[in-house]
């Protein structure tokens, strides 16, 4: 087991991406608290990891890391426990892919507010409460470096840059307190928000975006969420003890070309 008995906090939890890479903590043991707004989402993904066959290494949290409120709950919660955090991944995030001109402001406040204040201020109130060894995982996204032909990415893009920069900084200025920051760059990957994202394209979008996918993707296909699993359990682990400060594609190729 790679991470027997460390103590996990993985944001957005309760589906998708961030509920694979709980499931991937959970087998190698460690214990995890997944947060989201959603209760009913929560408690089904409670169940779903309970079932794995140790329910009290899982804990749930609801809260919206939009707002500082949410962030602030969740410190306490982990503070509440007494017991030091050691990884944390800041995964719940919002992708709005609306043309530039019609961003509104709400979309790009809330863009800053989920995919980058929470990082930074989730990170930042759980300094005390790091155990030796801690490792941060951000989850970025591919739009931080390449676009796609007719998916307008300009704030969400924006904000994946932005936490990019907020992954290199932070192992810069952390580091010296051995804690480990990296992050992991998806593709496309079939969850929630990609389909909230696809569904209400006209046919003719759709159909296009689909033939993109398969002539730019080398590995031919777009990810499910446990193909991100095995580089977060891996930057989670002591085997990546001097690994920080990397941006790490997990994409299929993608972004190769
Ligand atoms: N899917 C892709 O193609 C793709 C590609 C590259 C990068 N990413 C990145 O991967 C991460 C996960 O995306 P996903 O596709 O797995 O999304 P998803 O399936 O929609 O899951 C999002 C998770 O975040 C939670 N969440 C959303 N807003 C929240 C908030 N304000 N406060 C707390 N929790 C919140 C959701 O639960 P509630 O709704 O109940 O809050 C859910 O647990 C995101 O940062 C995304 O930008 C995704």
């Amino acid at each position: 087991m790679r991470l027997l008995d460390k103590r996990t906090l993985v944001t957005g939890g309760s589906d998708g991406i961030g509920l694979a890479i709980a499931e991937a903590f959970l087998r190698e043991g460690a214990d995890v608290l997944i947060v989201g707004r959603d209760a009913g989402k929560l408690d089904a993904a409670r169940q779903k990891l309970a079932a794995l066959g140790r329910p009290s290494a899982v804990e749930t949290s609801s809260a919206d890391l939009a707002t500082s409120l949410g962030v602030a709950t969740v410190v306490e919660q982990v503070k509440e426990t007494g017991r030091p955090l050691d990884i944390l991944v800041n995964n719940a995030g919002v992708a709005y892919l609306v043309p530039f001109e019609s961003v509104s402001e709400a979309q790009f406040q809330h863009s800053f507010a989920l995919n980058v204040a929470a990082a930074f201020f989730l990170t930042q109130g759980l300094l005390p409460h790091f155990g030796a060894g801690a490792s941060i995982i951000n989850i970025s996204s591919y739009f931080a470096r390449k676009m796609i032909p007719k998916r307008p990415s300009s704030v969400y893009s924006l904000s994946k840059g932005a936490l990019n920069s907020l992954t290199r900084s932070l192992a810069f200025e952390l580091g010296p307190r051995g804690i480990r920051v990296n992050a992991i760059a998806p593709g496309t990957v079939d969850t929630a928000m990609r389909r909230k994202t696809v569904d209400n394209l006209p046919a003719e979008a759709k159909a296009e975006l689909k033939a993109y996918v398969e002539r730019s993707y080398p590995l031919g296909r777009i990810g499910r969420p446990d193909d991100l699993a095995g580089m977060a359990v891996y930057l989670a682990s002591d085997e990546a003890a001097w690994t920080s400060g990397g941006i790490f594609a997990v994409d299929g190729g993608y972004t190769a070309g």
